[in-house]
């Protein structure tokens, strides 16, 4: 079930041309510009490689969701990235979604700042947290990088966008894997 560095490449090649959501950008692209908002930003490789990744639950099941049905694609990547990237990685992926429900709960303006389509789709997902649902989850490990990666999220949606190539964010996610790197850096 464990996907190596190459199938990941693979189905970021193959799979990332589809449209992210109702977004005007494609599954790439979103990747790309959330890894290098991160990046900007000083992010740990790790939690590059986690923005990298986040959303690798869709290709695996695309269209595995619907207008109104939530997929879950923020667990659906963890068995098959579990044996390759530590928890540093794992966790912020696994926690993006609850960070959207958390940051809407706390934050003010959060909510009415977040695209149309996910407005909608925090409905299917649970909605914003209630008070003792948003401390928990915030004194959950790799909460606060989840937190960031949902900002960088939000934010990886421009058209258009120039960002550096997939080779160069998946050099961060190959010094982090556990397997022996399949082709040089
Ligand atoms: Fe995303």
């Amino acid at each position: 079930m464990a996907l190596t560095l190459q199938e990941i490449e693979h189905l970021l090649v193959t799979q990332g041309p589809l449209q992210y959501g109702r977004e005007a950008v494609s599954q790439l692209e979103h990747a790309l510009q959330c890894a290098q908002l991160a990046e900007q930003a000083g992010e740990s490789p790790a939690t590059v490689a986690a923005c990298l990744l986040h959303d690798l639950g869709h290709l695996l099941a695309p269209g595995g969701g619907t207008h109104e049905q939530d997929d879950l694609h923020q667990y659906v990547a963890l068995p098959f990235l579990r044996s390759l990237l530590p928890d540093a990685v794992l966790e912020p992926i696994r926690l993006h979604v609850d960070a959207k429900r958390y940051l809407c709960t706390v934050e003010p303006g959060y909510w009415e700042a977040l695209s149309p389509a996910s407005q909608h789709s925090l409905v299917l997902q649970g909605g914003a947290f209630s008070g003792p649902e948003a401390e928990r989850f915030a004194s959950l490990p790799f909460a606060q990088e989840a937190i960031r990666l949902r900002r960088y999220d939000d934010h990886a949606k421009v058209p258009g966008l120039a960002t550096p190539p997939l080779a160069h964010y998946l050099s961060a996610v190959r010094a982090l894997a556990v397997e022996a790197p399949l082709s040089p850096a």
